[in-house]
């Protein structure tokens, strides 16, 4: 509606209701004032903020009906939360996800704002200029950690991605979210193309074997599936490669890479701990579901952290962290290198164990149900 269509009401409306006699004034006069319609939080204003305290963040933003989540939603008209419906508007989503213990988790919001903060830049935050030639072997260990770690970055914001536009606009804040971790991995999967490509390299050979990545892709008809195979397990073990990147890096710009790489990993973990830890607390009917997924989880988990089995050990990214965490490719190096990564496989184990207890699965570690070879780790 135009402006100057608007009825001139400054004289004329009792103090006590301006609203209702607002709305009145303008049908008496023949307006369609559907436009003025206001929910109850009108006039209530939330903490804006500043910049020392972090700014004005979505959580503080969400006053009243806004805030309020819909355990189900039948909202399938792209109407933002809190908004007032419209009945003529038509359908733009068939979302599969209406229910709010299938994606939800408490302070998705500032995770949200977490990763607006800390975008960063492979082409200005990597002090690109700190490389230098390496050997040849070192070189080539790179590029192929590089490559192995560019194809999984890739599943990493593929499968997330598709649940965004399975889910109703209500639970927006875990759609904004998946949205900024694809941004992150597609920062990820640049950032190790560039490595590769940097120091007269460039991408070596592809997985031969991709079970685990195919088994996150084939997860995903259920989200919270798809979340505890990818953010705990698959991006679990991958951010405690990155926390051990210092002892694979052989410049400023390898660490910084790894260093940056791992702060956006932590988030993306912490979403899946979280949405899981939601799912235990308020739908345990699922519990039994979702332990089965967890054993599964586990025999992939022990599979790919056993050294003595040859088909893991002889991998071409197991086999380039070795070279590059026992500073050669001799047969001492790799010897010295393998150890290292047996203790970056007893982490990724324990951590595993520690973000499971976290979610409120971790009843399977002391009732006999988890994989007995984790066991094998901890003492590792
Ligand atoms: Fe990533
Ligand atoms: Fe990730």
């Amino acid at each position: 509606m135009a402006i100057e269509t608007r009825p001139d009401t400054s004289q004329e409306l009792p103090e006590e209701s301006p609203y209702d006699a607002l709305m009145a004034y303008g049908k008496e006069r023949g307006y369609k004032l559907d436009w003025l319609q206001q929910q109850s939080s009108w006039g209530s204003h939330p903490n804006i903020g500043d910049t020392d305290s972090g700014g004005f963040l979505l959580q503080d933003a969400d006053l009243g009906p806004f805030s309020q989540v819909p355990d189900s939603s039948n909202n399938a008209t792209g109407k933002p939360r809190g908004a007032i419906q419209r009945d003529s508007a038509p359908r733009v989503g068939n979302y599969p996800i209406r229910t709010k213990s299938d994606i939800w988790l408490r302070n998705g919001a500032q995770l949200y704002e977490e990763a607006i903060q800390r975008q960063w830049s492979s082409a200005t935050d990597i002090p690109w200029d700190s490389l230098e030639e390496l050997p040849d072997e070192i070189e080539r260990a790179e590029c192929q950690l590089a490559t192995f770690l560019t194809e999984i970055e890739f599943v990493a914001g593929d499968v997330p991605g598709r649940w965004i536009s399975y889910t109703t606009p209500d639970y927006y804040e875990p759609r904004m979210y998946l949205i900024s971790q694809i941004m992150d991995e597609a920062r990820h999967l640049d950032v190790f193309r560039k490595r590769a490509l940097a120091n007269g390299g460039g991408l070596m050979e592809q997985q031969k074997s991709n079970a685990a990545v195919r088994s996150v892709i084939d997860s995903a008809r259920d989200f919270t599936e798809m979340s505890a195979r990818l953010h705990i397990a698959g991006e679990g073990s991958v951010l405690s490669v990155f926390r051990m990147g210092e002892l694979m890096s052989y410049n400023e710009a390898e660490k910084s890479i790894y260093r940056l790489a791992a702060s956006d990993e932590s988030r993306h973990v912490a979403f899946g701990v979280m949405h899981l830890q939601y799912v235990s607390q308020t739908d345990p009917e699922r519990k039994e579901e979702i332990h089965t997924y967890l054993d599964d989880i586990e025999i992939g988990l022990t599979r790919q952290a056993d050294p003595q089995n040859p088909a893991v050990r002889g991998t071409a990214s197991n086999t380039a962290i070795s070279i590059l965490m026992g500073g050669g490719a001799d047969d001492n190096s790799i010897e010295e290198g393998q150890k290292v990564l047996l203790a970056v496989r007893a982490r990724q184990v324990k951590e595993y164990m520690q973000r499971v207890r976290v979610a409120g699965f971790g009843e399977r570690f002391e009732n006999g149900r988890a994989n007995a070879a984790l066991d094998d780790y901890l003492s590792a």
